[in-house]
């Protein structure tokens, strides 16, 4: 049996997980991919923190030459997370002749290119599958299970700490911040839960499946982008009561050459598959032009179903390591898509705004959306408080720019007392 070295650059709530694989697993391992894996460097700040693993002495380093400059070591898994020095890593051990896996989906949407091409270069692999979607196997399942097809639509459930918290909110009435902490206890949050709460995560995760379904390099400044953190329990509530649920959605749709790309909160109907996506579980939902539609579920974050998809890259590095057919040898070629602006979305809206409770406001802001173009579909007053009282409006499909242009004009009344939320309702129709 052959034997090979690999290093893990991090040891955090990944880096055990892959470890605990290696230990757990080994006998599969070793017959899957046809040799005896030793994880024989592992790079950490601090090698005296108890991180409840058993690691052989030498093992740890804080020293990252001991690993690009070790030619016994063929494949560095980089598992820091963040840009620097993450990328800087990688692209040293490709310059060193070694094949990379990472789970980085901010380095991966941001400077996949860069790496990528370099690797081509080098005639070594790179490898990401647990960038996207934690254990889901979905970026394999895009470049090769379902390469026959023309992808037409994403839609997914890609964060597990926004669904874990829209979960909370929505089935235990907890708030925003105590389901936060949660999910940051269980390892689902990243170091700086921003990225997660204000969807840069799901951004950069999008930006990986646009870049392999649509076979083009995704600016990220191209996606439309909203956390969840304007979301309240009224906006649940009264969700709820028109029959939806509130989710963060991915979205990624092509139309005659011309993609969308948005990341938001999302009403969707209760009956939907994806409303039944719950806790730190994602789900991506594939439109094939030959498969049709295709749905993957499972855990999208977490130590061992990251740990899952970071161990498979390796074993496939090594299954792929003498052909180099590998899912980072196709290069994007298309940069010829439009994608479509914001203010030409089409969907249909709520709207939640505060009023002054007094005769005429109703007629005053109806003007306003039909000037705009917006017809309503149900508008509902709820209770009053010191003279003000909440409207909870739902629109037909309406053009975004339109919707914006009327918001401009509402906050101009005298009887608008605040604009609270805007929300795009997805009916999958
Ligand atoms: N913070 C990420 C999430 C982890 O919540 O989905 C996996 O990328």
């Amino acid at each position: 049996m052959n034997k090979i070295e690999i290093a893990l650059l991090g040891l955090g709530n990944v880096g055990t997980g892959v470890w605990e694989i290696f230990k757990n697993n080994k006998d599969e391992v070793t017959r899957r991919s046809g040799y005896e894996i030793e994880i024989t460097k592992i790079l950490v700040n601090d090698v005296d923190k108890d991180r409840g693993v058993n690691i052989p002495a030498g093992v740890l380093t804080t020293d990252i030459e001991e690993i690009l400059n070790n030619d016994n070591i063929k494949i560095v898994v980089e598992l820091l997370g963040g840009m620097h020095p993450a990328k800087d890593y990688m692209l040293r051990a490709i310059e060193n002749s070694k094949h990379v896996v990472t789970a980085n989906k901010q380095v991966m949407a941001l400077e996949g290119k860069e790496l990528l091409d370099k690797a081509r270069k080098n005639g070594v692999l790179l490898y990401y599958e647990g960038s996207v979607a934690g254990g889901i196997p979905i970026l394999k399942g895009i470049e090769e299970s379902l390469t026959a097809n023309k992808i037409e639509e994403i839609v997914g459930i890609i964060n597990g700490t926004t669904n874990y918290i829209l979960t909370k909110m929505s089935l235990e009435n907890m708030d925003f911040k105590d389901a936060l902490k949660e999910a940051q206890d269980k390892g689902y949050a990243e170091a700086d839960p921003t990225s997660d709460v204000e969807s840069y995560d799901a951004m950069y995760k999008l930006a990986i499946l646009t870049s392999l379904s649509f076979g083009l390099d995704v600016d990220v400044e191209n996606i439309y982008r909203e956390g969840i953190t304007k979301v309240s329990s009224l906006d649940i509530e009264y969700a709820k009561e028109f029959g939806y649920c509130i989710k963060l959605l991915a979205i990624a749709k092509e139309k005659n050459g011309t993609l969308e790309l948005r990341v938001h909160p999302t009403m969707i109907p209760i009956a939907h598959p994806l409303a039944n996506v719950n806790d730190s579980f994602n789900a991506i939902l594939i439109k094939g032009n030959a498969v049709g539609d295709l749905m993957f579920y499972g855990r999208g974050a977490g130590s061992l179903p990251t740990g899952s998809a970071v161990v498979s890259d390796i074993i496939s590095i090594l299954r792929n390591d003498m052909t180099l057919r590998s899912i980072s040898t196709v290069e994007n070629k298309e940069n010829s898509k439009q994608i479509l602006k914001r203010d030409s979305y089409k969907s249909q809206y709520y709207l939640r705004i505060s009023v002054k409770d007094m005769s005429g406001v109703l007629g005053e802001i109806s003007t306003i959306w039909g000037k705009n173009k917006v017809s309503i579909s149900s508008i509902t007053q709820k209770g009053e408080k010191e003279g003000i009282v909440t409207l909870v409006i739902v629109t037909h499909d309406a053009i975004e720019g339109d919707i914006i242009k009327a918001l401009d004009e509402l906050e101009k009344l005298d009887s608008v007392y605040s604009l609270d939320n805007l929300i795009r309702v997805e009916k999958f129709e």
